[in-house]
């Protein structure tokens, strides 16, 4: 898929990697992009429309879907990052409510319209859904469940021509990582490599320096056709729920 002329819808779409996806998008010749931002929003360039989106809002999602009538792009891109010991039950809940339900729940409602549109999700997920970091691990624990549902996600919806990919993505200079002073890509050049991914074609997308270091071996390894072989066991023994 191409952007040019298509529409796209970004959450947490005011400022990070999301700000940034919204530049690219439009560099790209998107034709309209819908900025999910929880406060509302300015955008000069007149091909921008925001969209009041909590993730977590079930309300808001369904208003959300409703003010939209065609999208070919979903990028799930809004996400927490705390730091935590899991002692905690809350903090777990509240990643979860965020970077796992808050997918699910976007990723459902803007279905009818991605699978009328043959059109792509990109969850934007996290190297850490690989392997915990333990300074964050409730947030590694979402994002290996928001992984999983990426991988189950692309299965399901590949018979209604849907494509979903996932970015795993590295240390990127955001307001989410200040605290980390570790090298970290710029958020432009992470939109960039998104975009570049999803144009290409490659299912899971690697955005960064420190990532791509793991691409080839992810690609080519057990782990990778250890998901295709369970696609297929799907595929040839549908089970209706
Ligand atoms: N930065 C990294 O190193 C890194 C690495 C791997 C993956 N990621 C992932 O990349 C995504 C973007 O991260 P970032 O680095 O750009 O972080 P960021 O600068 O902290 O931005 C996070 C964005 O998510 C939004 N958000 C948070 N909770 C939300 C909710 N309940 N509903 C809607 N929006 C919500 C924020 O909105 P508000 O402004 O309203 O808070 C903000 O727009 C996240 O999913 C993150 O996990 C980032």
């Amino acid at each position: 898929m191409t952007i040019a002329d298509k529409t796209v819808l970004v959450t947490g779409a005011n400022r990070g990697i999301g700000q940034a996806l919204v530049a690219d998008a439009l560099r790209r010749g998107a034709r309209r992009v819908y900025a999910g931002t929880r406060q509302p929003l300015a955008h000069p360039d007149g091909r921008v429309t925001p969209l009041t989106l909590d993730v977590t809002n079930p309300a808001q999602i369904q208003a959300a879907a409703e003010q939209v009538d065609a999208l070919d792009l979903l990028i799930n891109n809004a996400g927490i990052w705390l730091y935590d010991d899991l002692s905690d039950r809350a903090m777990l809940e509240e990643h979860l409510a965020v970077n796992f339900y808050g997918t699910w729940g976007v990723t459902q409602a803007f279905l009818p319209l991605l699978t009328r549109s043959k059109g792509t999700i990109v969850n934007n997920v996290s190297l850490m859904a690989l392997a915990a970091l333990p300074l964050t691990p409730a947030y590694s624990a979402s994002k290996a469940a928001a992984f999983s549902l990426t991988q189950s996600l692309r299965a399901l919806l590949a018979g209604r021509g849907v494509r979903v990919h996932a970015v795993l993505t590295g240390p990127v200079d955001t307001d989410m990582t200040r605290s980390l002073d570790i090298p970290k890509a710029s958020p432009a050049s992470v939109a960039r490599a998104i975009f570049d991914g999803v144009e290409n074609g490659e299912e899971d997308i690697f955005p960064d320096p420190m990532s791509a270091l793991l691409a080839d071996g992810w690609r080519d390894g057990v782990a990778k056709a250890f998901e295709r072989q369970n696609a297929a066991l799907a595929q040839a023994q549908p089970v209706t729920a």
